[in-house]
């Protein structure tokens, strides 16, 4: 697995139960991964030298994320590795213009959306799209954007100068009338073979998601289904192998547009390590190995995933501390810690609960992650005065 953050150290976790061995490039000894991990390679995933060194001794190239350039993976496919997903399929994750380009062609529903990149005048390009969709609108960074950094909201001309002005190559779209947000992950095996999980929802603070419930609770049966079948055509139309995530949003009217592509474990995803028969990370390990997928059968009537992310302030209680007090009170609680050091806002770790009643087990959820991360409980429960 190229990179060694917290989806290939959640990823090593499912390799060890299937007797495999995951070997990392990681860029720094400290990486979330590389900690864990017994067979770590430091080095550079832009350099393809370093990648060809790497890729040597693996049987099947993946990623934990979607860095590397195109290139260097077309020339290691080329030397006999085995890279999946491909670098034909991995350019639609990479690149959102490209992806627009190609679900465009696929018919699929998406934001109205114009390349600014590839023209000789984006301030006038921009101008006339905007003419067509009012302002506000919606400013991407084309390629390297992640939790929100690469996506700001512009308000008119003046506001989107700075950005026309950076050099970064752009995408404009319409912004959204977005009711909701949900993600349908899937997974495609080289064999052809496709599983779904329930789409859920995806809950975002300032471009970061905080939260998924799954199954999408404002969800009907029919959207929801629309929505899988949705992901498992953009799987094999695009032949993607190992996991993708399509995020969608659920306008006002019911309609499902397509956001962005990833193809890797996702956010979106983490709540089924303990919410479903198999979680995602096995799951991605038994595509790109071509073994038959697992069930994705929910294991609870409800599954809350919430991130958590690092506090304004790193509280003075440790990380053990805090996680001693959260198991005392809420036993049922599954963590997953990534080892990180703590940054406002960083995806530090997630806490899944299963449970029945959504609103019930969002509550623990959302109280266990805050703890996690501040040290305090939202409901100003003291253990000291608990009878
Ligand atoms: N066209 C749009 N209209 C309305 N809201 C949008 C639009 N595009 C993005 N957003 C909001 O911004 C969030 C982040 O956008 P997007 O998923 O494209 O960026 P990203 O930083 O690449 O995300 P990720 O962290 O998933 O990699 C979305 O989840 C959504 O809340
Ligand atoms: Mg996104």
């Amino acid at each position: 697995m190229v990179g060694a953050g917290q989806l290939a150290r959640m990823t090593h976790q499912a390799a060890i139960a299937l007797g495999q061995s995951l070997r990392m490039l990681a860029e720094s000894a400290d990486d979330a991964a590389a900690m864990v991990g017994s067979d770590v390679q430091v080095g550079d995933y832009r350099s393809l030298s370093d990648l060809r060194d790497f890729a040597a001794s693996c049987d099947v190239l993946t990623f934990d994320h979607e860095h590397v350039p195109g290139e260097h993976l077309r020339a290691l496919a080329a030397d006999g590795v085995t890279v999946l997903p491909s670098a034909n399929a991995l350019r639609f994750a990479q690149n959102k213009a490209d992806m627009r380009r190609r679900l465009a062609e696929l018919k699929l529903a998406a934001p109205a959306w114009r390349d600014l990149s590839a023209v000789a005048d984006p301030r006038a390009e921009l101008a006339d799209f905007a003419a067509g969709t009012g302002w506000p609108l919606v400013l991407k960074a084309i390629s390297g954007g992640y939790d929100g950094k690469g996506v700001w909201v512009v308000e008119s001309m003046a506001d989107a100068e700075p950005l026309l002005a950076s050099g970064t190559p752009l995408l404009a779209e319409a912004k959204v009338e977005l009711d909701f947000e949900i993600a349908a992950v899937v997974a495609r095996s080289p064999f052809g073979q496709g599983a779904a999980w329930t789409p859920v929802e995806t809950v975002q603070q300032n471009g970061i998601c905080t939260e998924v419930i799954a199954p999408a609770p404002r969800l009907s049966a029919e959207q929801a289904e629309t929505a899988q079948q949705l992901a498992l055509r953009i799987a094999a139309e695009l032949d993607v192998v190992g996991v993708l995530a399509v995020e969608l949003f659920v306008e006002r009217g019911g309609g499902l547009l397509v956001n962005e592509l990833a193809m890797r474990p996702h956010n979106s995803g983490h709540w089924g390590m303990d919410g479903a028969v198999t979680g995602q990370f096995e799951q991605h390990l038994r595509a790109v190995l071509d073994y038959p997928l697992g069930a994705t059968t929910p294991l609870a009537p409800v599954t809350v995933m919430a991130n958590i992310l690092g506090a304004p302030e790193a509280p003075e209680m440790s990380m053990d501390e805090r996680l001693h007090h959260l198991f005392a009170r809420l036993p049922e609680a599954r963590v997953h810690l990534y080892g990180k050091g703590e940054r406002p806002k960083r995806k530090i770790g997630h806490v899944n609960i299963l449970g029945d009643d959504v609103a019930v087990v969002r509550e623990k959820a959302e109280r266990a992650a805050h703890w996690m991360s501040h040290a305090v409980w939202t409901d100003g429960w003291d253990p000291h005065n608990e009878h």
